[in-house]
């Protein structure tokens, strides 16, 4: 029996993109952990549906480590776990900040108990480009300085680090790898899976393409930065290109190849998008005009930020393959899904 990896958040946009391509490997079983708090079931017959491929699944709210401890009781060897289980909504984080540190920090703390009671020895971490926060640094490299979080979302993610950190200081043995996204966005190629927001979206990507359906309307927030064309660059990043980053990682954790406990990487296209472009993009693939208007800058957003992604292309053999052309183009097949299956 082949040893297990543990996928927590298996369920979510990001989790389940990386359940694709671990299953798609078949070198461990996976134990798929979720609750549905921000995603669904379905979503893992989906995941069959791709690969062909069977695996376990445990609905448990990771805040409880009894029932985090009982879903795996019968595991006698994990090789590892990914923990993507996190809330990630900004607005929301601002909205209702204890909620968000609680759960981001009690789930993480108890995956982390869980490696230290099992002596599990590899772990990877779903960390985010919003803990750089307002830098003028740019392109902004993995010792770029934190700077402070402009949310308690980006706040849980600067301390999660913090917490990794300090756990594999304390247990010699344990090797972590830290993995900051820039925008993931884009859906599976085969249009069965995507980003499933459970009600109104904030992020661009998904306004974009239910404006296109007629059931949002897109603002652009702001075109008076001081960027080539006015509006907000970002490092939009394919989500299966992400997703190809953690089996890397893993590989990377098992070859013993990290020369530290923890290691950082940046995961982004190393190229900026302003908002306006990532429209243009869209309409090109989709081949209709996109109707939105300009707004009032949103509160919080920087004006500015790509990764520079050296390190993982050099560290993890790992080359970002998808363009904002595919990043749309998938996006755009994934809505169109969700309209022929509520129709
Ligand atoms: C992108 C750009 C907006 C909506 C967030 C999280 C970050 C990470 C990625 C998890 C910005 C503009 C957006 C709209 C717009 N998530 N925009 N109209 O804020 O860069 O990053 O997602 O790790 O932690 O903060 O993403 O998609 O919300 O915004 O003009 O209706 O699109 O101003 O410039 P963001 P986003």
């Amino acid at each position: 029996m082949a040893d297990t990896i543990v996928v927590t958040g298996a369920a979510g946009y990001i989790g389940s993109h990386t359940l694709i391509e671990l299953l798609k490997e078949g070198k461990y079983t996976v134990l798929a952990i979720d609750n549905y708090s921000n995603s669904k079931a379905e979503t893992y017959n989906r995941v069959r549906q791709i690969t062909g491929k069977e695996f376990e699944t445990a609905n448990i709210d990771l805040c409880n480590y009894e029932a985090l401890l009982k879903s795996t009781a019968h595991l006698d060897k994990i090789a590892g776990i990914i923990h993507f289980a996190a809330y990630k909504s900004v607005p929301e984080s601002v909205a209702k900040p204890l909620l968000y540190y609680h759960n981001n920090l009690e789930t993480l703390t108890n995956v982390l108990r869980l490696c230290e009671e099992k002596a599990i020895r590899r772990f990877i971490f779903s960390s985010s480009c919003s803990v750089y926060g307002n830098t003028s640094d740019l392109p902004v490299t993995e010792t770029t300085p934190v700077q402070k979080a402009e949310s308690p979302y980006a706040h849980t993610k600067q301390i999660g680090e913090d917490i990794v950190n300090a756990f594999a200081l304390a247990n010699s043995g344990f090797n972590a790898v830290l993995l900051r996204y820039f925008n993931p966005v884009g859906a599976h190629p085969t249009g069965l899976i995507g980003e499933l927001p459970q009600n109104r979206p904030n992020n661009l990507v998904p306004i974009i393409t239910q404006t296109a359906v007629g059931k949002n309307q897109l603002t652009v927030f702001g075109n008076d930065y001081s960027t080539r064309d006015g509006s907000c660059i970002r490092d939009y990043i394919h989500v299966c290109d992400i997703a190809d980053a953690h089996t890397r990682a893993l590989d990377y954790l098992a070859e013993e190849k990290n020369n530290m406990p923890v290691s950082l990487f940046n995961l982004g296209t190393g190229h900026g998008v302003s908002v306006l472009e990532a429209i243009r993009a869209f309409e090109k693939v989709s081949g209709a005009s996109l109707p939105y208007h300009i707004g009032p800058r949103r509160a919080g957003d920087v004006e500015a930020i790509y990764a520079d992604n050296r390190l993982a292309r050099t560290e993890l053999d790992w080359t970002p393959q998808y363009t904002i052309d595919d990043m749309m183009r998938t996006a755009w097949k994934w809505q169109q899904t969700i309209e022929k299956e509520s129709a």
